[in-house]
């Protein structure tokens, strides 16, 4: 078994220094000589051209990285998205319109729900594209293409480097989508797939801060309620940072749109409240600081995510995390990180089986 964890106290730890090569192998699976290349795919540019409309479902993390591909793909691309939770799409009539395609996101290609979701499709035939990480698994089987992620295998129960190359998958699709939608330049799709190839050295980067993250997280480690709140794709990175916290510390964490805060959520802020304002989007940056002060000032303790040169945080944030800058719509890559180590160690702080969290099961292959 310690062989196994190779020298980490557990395969969830293990799973998060592993981000930076499963990133990368994602990346060179479709990136030859400076261009996507999605032959494996199986998926022409012809199709993807003609695409008006998509829709994702999954469920876990998985709909998270759907929350974020949501506002990648329409700001990007252009295309319209819609985002659901397997088990809620299955379950209604979805109207899929003609010229559409269904994505479904799966790390085991096996979770009952997002099976029936993908089924339920093609009945409606419409295209699904699966993006898998198990080779050979139901959803892989069964969905018309498939994009594979090449996190290898993931034994956490919480997930950390299938989610990171999830992400990878969705911003190869949003970039090839938007090429040969013609919405963006040669120039620009070169500087995005440059930038793209930095993700790995940046996550390492961000590695490297774990002391700082882990001295927190065993400060809060007794916190009673975490709220996570950010805007647009700050919001996708607060669902997710907000499930790790709660799937392997057991404590109530909830992710909150920041500009929804004052329709209910901010009446549980009390004195010591501890609140993560996730800032990475430049253009938010002023409004979810301003969401930061009206909880401050009801008494939350404050932690402030954001990328390196954004230190006006330090005016409102009682305490600040930096990660590189990139791309923004890359954030999301280097800014889980932070969140992902947080939820791991007040876990081990509390003394807990962070590889097999209470209740849960790697991959729910039931209802
Ligand atoms: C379980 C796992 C999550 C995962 C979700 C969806 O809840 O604990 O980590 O995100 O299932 O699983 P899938 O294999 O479909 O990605």
């Amino acid at each position: 078994k310690a062989a196994e964890k190779g020298g980490f106290e557990h395969f969830m730890l293990k799973e998060i220094h592993e981000q930076p090569k499963a990133v990368k192998d994602t990346i060179n699976a479709y990136v030859k000589d400076g261009e996507i290349v999605f032959s494996q795919v199986g998926l022409s540019d012809e199709q993807l051209k003609n695409l008006e409309r998509i829709y994702i479902v999954a469920c876990g993390s998985a709909y998270h990285v759907g929350m974020s591909a949501k506002y990648i793909l329409e700001s990007l691309a252009d295309i319209p998205v819609e985002v659901d939770l397997a088990s809620e799409f299955r379950y209604r009539d979805p109207k899929l319109i003609e010229n559409s395609m269904v994505i479904v996101i799966s790390q085991s290609g096996e979770t009952a729900d997002s099976l029936a979701a993908l089924r339920l499709s093609k009945e409606k035939g419409r295209p699904v594209l699966g993006i898998v990480n198990v080779i050979g698994s139901s959803i892989a089987r069964e969905s018309d293409y498939v994009l594979y992620t090449y996190a290898g295998p993931e034994i956490s129960v919480a997930t950390t480097k299938a989610y990171s190359t999830q992400l990878v998958a969705m911003y190869l699709l949003t970039i090839q989508l938007a090429k040969v939608k013609d919405k963006i330049t040669e120039e620009r799709e070169a500087e995005l797939l440059t930038e793209m190839a930095t993700l790995p050295d940046k996550i390492q980067r961000v590695l490297e801060d774990k002391e700082r993250i882990q001295w927190f997280a065993s400060k809060y480690a007794n916190a009673k309620d975490i709220f996570f709140i950010g805007r647009g794709l700050d919001y996708a990175i607060s669902l997710e940072g907000s499930l790790k916290m709660k799937e392997i510390s057991y404590i109530h964490s909830e992710a909150y749109a920041a500009g929804e805060l004052k329709h209910g959520t901010i009446s549980l802020i009390e004195d010591g409240t501890l609140v993560v304002g996730v800032l990475t989007q430049q253009a938010l940056f002023e409004k979810t600081v301003s969401n930061l002060v009206e909880v401050k000032s009801r008494g939350a303790y404050l932690m402030g995510l954001t990328s390196y040169g954004n230190y006006a945080v330090e005016d409102t944030a009682d305490f600040s995390v930096y990660v590189p800058k990139t791309e923004q719509y890359f954030m999301n890559s280097l800014a889980i990180v932070p969140l992902q180590l947080m939820g791991y160690y007040v876990s081990v702080a509390k003394g807990l089986d962070v590889d097999k969290p209470r209740n849960l099961a790697k991959s729910v292959t039931v209802e």
